[in-house]
């Protein structure tokens, strides 16, 4: 069957089979941004934005994504650069392997929630599992991260 999607703000028409999940058409049409690390909603990996809303693309069929809107990581690249400073900033930037899904979702929850509390920021962020950082980094570069987003605003 034959979907209708935009995709980083492109029209995109693309054929898939009745079981496909979002996650290998996003890859298939050259997202490759959009990893699979457990392909069972336990990783973060995965993360994408569909109609404003932070979404794990393993757990999505293909054919939900008729007529919706998408961000990749790809459609994010400066802001992309802005967050991965600040994990640099606090040593937060390891093998990067969770740094796809990570900072799709601090995007996510910057559109949802501005000026998000320390703790609003955790619980957001729970699922994007680190096998490196313990995380206490990565809380430290988003604590300052969001502060850093209110001194602009
Ligand atoms: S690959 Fe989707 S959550 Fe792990
Ligand atoms: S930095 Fe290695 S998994 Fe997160």
């Amino acid at each position: 069957m034959k979907i209708r999607l935009k995709i980083n703000g492109k029209d995109f028409a693309p054929h898939i089979y009745p079981s496909m999940i979002l996650l290998d058409l996003l890859r298939d049409l050259g997202f490759k941004s959009v990893k699979r690390g457990c392909g069972t909603t336990n990783c973060g990996l995965c993360t994408i934005i569909m109609d404003n809303k932070s979404v794990l693309s393993c757990s999505v069929p293909a054919a939900r994504a008729d007529g919706k809107e998408i961000y990749t990581l790809e459609g994010f690249q400066d802001k992309a650069a802005e967050i991965a400073e600040f994990l640099a900033d606090e040593g937060a930037d390891q093998c990067g392997f969770c740094a796809p899904g990570f900072v799709m979702n601090v995007i996510a929850l910057e559109k949802e929630n501005p000026n998000p509390t320390e703790k609003e920021i955790d619980e957001y962020l729970v699922g994007n599992l680190c096998r490196c950082t313990g995380y206490m980094s990565q809380h430290r570069a988003m604590a300052r991260y969001f502060a850093h987003k209110q001194k602009e605003a």
